[in-house]
């Protein structure tokens, strides 16, 4: 068979900037209720158009301030993306009470959005939930969000349509040997 090569291509990613081009510039980290005034900056620096996609509809910043004062810390497995010390991108897992599933939240501030840091927090959520021993992940998202639809595609996410929004469901079960 026969190899061809062009020097003149630009080299393919390997990695940590595969997954995203903001490598080496941001430090991930879990996420606790001490991190919870750190969380409600973030969501009040999103900006409406990305603030309504996350929460499915306009919340006043005391409605949002109210929601992170809500989280049950002991059932939220969060990330969270770190640039210069500021949270700037976070997942938010909550368990359903007895399914075996979760519901997976995201939230990337809009100048950093494009750049690969959903993709990576998903990527670790659904680790995470597998070695807490979840069965399945769901994505809410807005049919007119490109971002969600495209990563539930890339995740084999089983999207079901529900008027103008989807519900993806990603199976994240372990290999049972
Ligand atoms: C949705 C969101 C979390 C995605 O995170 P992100 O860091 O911007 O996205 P990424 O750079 O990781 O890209 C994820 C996918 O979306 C695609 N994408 C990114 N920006 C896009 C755009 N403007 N249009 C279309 N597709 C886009 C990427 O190509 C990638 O697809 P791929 O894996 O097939 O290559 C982020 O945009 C966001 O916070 N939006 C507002 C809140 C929200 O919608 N949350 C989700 C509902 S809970």
């Amino acid at each position: 068979m026969l190899h061809l090569r062009f020097p003149f291509r630009r080299p393919r990613p390997q990695g940590l900037p595969l997954l995203t081009r903001l490598a080496g510039r941001f430090r991930l980290r879990g996420l606790d209720q001490a991190d919870a005034p750190a969380v409600k900056a973030h969501f009040l620096r999103l900006s409406p158009e990305a603030r309504g996609s996350r929460f499915h509809g306009s919340l006043s910043d005391e409605a949002i301030c109210a929601y992170v004062d809500r989280i049950d810390w002991s059932q939220t497995y969060a990330f969270g993306a770190f640039v210069r010390g500021d949270l700037r991108a976070m997942s938010e897992l909550a368990a359903y009470p007895t399914s075996g599933a979760g519901e997976v939240a995201l939230s990337v501030e809009p100048q950093l959005q494009g750049k690969g840091l959903g993709r990576t927090l998903i990527l670790l959520t659904m680790l995470a939930a597998r070695r807490v021993g979840m069965s399945s992940l769901h994505l809410f998202y807005q049919a007119e969000n490109q971002s969600m639809r495209s990563l539930a595609r890339n995740l084999g996410a089983k999207a079901t349509r529900d008027g103008g929004s989807f519900d993806g469901v990603i199976s994240v079960r372990g290999r049972k040997d």
